[in-house]
């Protein structure tokens, strides 16, 4: 793999013109977007997809999402697409929610992971629209964390994981919404959950009847199938052991002082719960579970910058962007819930 002396641009209209360029000429860089940053590279391109595969360590079964830039783009790349989908994209997007439709040949094999079939989103970061706009190509881009790891919401947690490995990441802010798209298939007569995003299934289910895949709430046994591969693999770990807990946050943290790790958190709502700590550390990611989603994969971080040994969460509520948080944290914590 090449090596490069990897640059933090600001954002700046030179910069989207120059990351712009970078995947027109088969190179990858990390951009911002409102769910997570990505690392995006021309769709069309077998060597910038490999790149992407190789920089972020990733399985090449597991497919690339395509970012698209203008609506026109969906005909070009896709065949047989239910006119569900248009409405769907007229309600969503630009936004956090991916779709799955059959590929044309277009888009080659090596970004599908093998696949007949592609998933297609426009992202609404301006930064993220500019550069795929700019590029004049449909953008393939995974979350920029190296395989396995919390997906990054800054520029800086990117520019961790991706250092020597692309030319540049360039920064757009905090994401937004935090965690990674909404991710849809089609049947007969609805649609099928595979990954909860903000875009929830109550959402959806204001337009058609929601499947919800079993492997968004459990773990998926050996050989179950499963039409979405990431589902598969272990996702979203931090160093730091991920510990759900089922109960109050006082139960919570009786458990954990009775541990005795000084190196454990336990990761609260906000500062009011810590009326209920034992004296152990602790972190705060926020009231609503939007704020939650949107500090997740950030607090996952900070845990390992912190040194923790162990982070603890309450068990979230299922509804909304609920589901969300808990398909995250349940992966991220090996699918143990603990309940006394
Ligand atoms: O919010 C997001 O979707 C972010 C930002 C950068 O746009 N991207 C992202 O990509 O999360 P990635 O590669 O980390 O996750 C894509 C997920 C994987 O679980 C993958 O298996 C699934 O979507 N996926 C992509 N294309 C698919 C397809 N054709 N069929 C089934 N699953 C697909
Ligand atoms: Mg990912």
């Amino acid at each position: 793999m090449q090596k490069f002396d990897t640059m933090l641009l600001e954002n700046s209209e030179e910069n989207i013109d120059y990351c712009a360029d970078l995947i027109k000429k088969g190179e990858v860089v990390g951009i911002p977007t409102e769910t997570v940053y990505g690392l995006a590279g021309s769709a069309l391109c077998e060597d910038a997809i490999d790149k992407i595969f190789s920089a972020k360590g990733r399985p090449q079964d597991n497919p690339l999402i395509v970012h698209i830039g203008q609506l026109s783009q969906v005909e070009q790349l896709a065949q047989n697409i239910p006119k569900l989908f248009y409405e769907l994209a007229e309600e969503f997007w630009p936004g956090p929610l991916t779709m799955i439709v059959e590929k044309k040949d277009i888009i080659p094999n090596k970004t599908s992971g093998g696949l007949s079939s592609v998933g297609l989103r426009m992202p609404y970061h301006p930064v993220a629209l500019e550069i795929i706009r700019r590029s004049g190509f449909p953008v393939a881009a995974p979350s920029g964390n190296v395989s396995g790891a919390p997906s990054p919401t800054t520029a800086r947690d990117m520019f961790e994981d991706m250092q020597g490995k692309i030319p540049a990441v360039i920064d757009g802010g905090f994401c937004n919404i935090g965690i990674e798209s909404t991710v849809i298939s089609f049947e007969k007569d609805g649609v099928r959950l595979l990954r909860p995003g903000l875009v929830s299934a109550e959402d959806l289910a204001e337009f058609t009847t929601v499947y919800i895949d079993n492997g968004v709430e459990q773990k998926l046994s050996h050989n179950e199938k499963t039409i979405s591969p990431g589902m598969k693999y272990k996702h979203y770990s931090p160093k730091a052991k991920i510990i759900i807990f089922d109960g109050t946050c006082e139960e919570m943290c009786n458990y954990i002082s009775e541990k005795n790790d000084e190196n454990a958190y336990a990761v609260i709502a906000n500062s009011d719960e810590s009326k209920v700590l034992k004296g152990q550390k602790f972190l705060t990611f926020g009231d609503s579970l939007e704020e939650q989603a949107k500090n997740l994969f950030f607090t996952l971080r900070e845990l390992d910058r912190l040194s923790a040994s162990k982070g603890y969460f309450l068990l979230p509520n299922k509804s909304g962007v609920g589901l969300a948080l808990f398909n995250r944290l349940i992966r991220a914590a090996g699918f143990k819930v603990v309940k006394l």
